[in-house]
């Protein structure tokens, strides 16, 4: 099923059906308001990197790198990668590009003990992947989630995933994220159901990072 999820993604990427796009208002905001500070603040070691996770063909993660985050891609889909890479290279820009399952890229990093100063999850949803976010962030860290939620399949918008494993139940992000401190939620159910976080790491040890889920 993974497989053809994955082949369905490629093909996307590969019709031009999905491709690099104008950056997320919600992701300027972010940087703003929550980002550009972290990155003047705060001096722990990790704290200028950003993972942007299952970002497709990078325009978030190109962005960020120009604002000044070291950055890292990571997507399954080697034609999103692709398209990326083409990009980073044309605006001489350093892109650290991961191609894999964002279970196995969070893991990966969780063993590592490598921490992040902010992690961005844009339109993608893998409830396995939620409880790693908080424990790869540094002490200050911030985890950026926006993604579709059920009301959108009750709205009828014709745009997102139909299948329930791949929409936010109401509230849900905040059940998941409680032990962090919510600096922004906001849940829209006009034309359509989107959910988004802003959530700080708070937890400085980073031991109880490790088992406190
Ligand atoms: C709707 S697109 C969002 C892309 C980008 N984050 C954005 O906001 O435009 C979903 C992305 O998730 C990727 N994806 C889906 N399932 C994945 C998984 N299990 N692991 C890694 N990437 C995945 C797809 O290849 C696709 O690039």
């Amino acid at each position: 099923m993974a497989g053809s999820d994955q082949q369905h993604w490629n093909q996307r990427y590969l019709a031009g059906e999905f491709g690099f796009r104008e950056v997320d208002p919600f992701v300027m905001e972010a940087h703003k308001n929550y980002l550009q500070p972290l990155l003047r603040e705060n001096s722990s070691s990790g704290a200028d990197t950003g993972l942007d996770l299952a970002g497709g063909a990078g325009h978030h993660a190109v962005w960020l790198a120009q604002q000044g985050w070291r950055m890292t891609l990571a997507d399954w889909s080697e034609p999103a990668l692709e398209i990326a890479r083409e990009k980073a290279a044309a605006d001489r820009l350093t892109l650290d590009i991961q191609q894999g399952a964002a279970l196995d890229v969070v893991s990966r990093y969780a063993g590592s003990g490598h921490r992040l100063g902010f992690v961005l999850v844009s339109f993608f949803l893998d409830r396995a992947v939620l409880p790693w976010l908080a424990k790869i962030l540094v002490p200050g860290g911030l985890l950026l989630y926006r993604t579709y939620t059920e009301d959108n399949e009750r709205l009828g918008n014709p745009r997102g995933p139909r299948n329930p494993e791949h929409l936010l139940r109401s509230q849900e992000l905040l059940e998941i994220y409680r032990d962090m401190k919510i600096l922004h939620y906001n849940e829209t159910v006009l034309q359509k159901g989107v959910a988004e976080l802003i959530a700080q790491q708070t937890e400085t040890d980073p031991k109880k990072m490790e088992t406190d889920r």
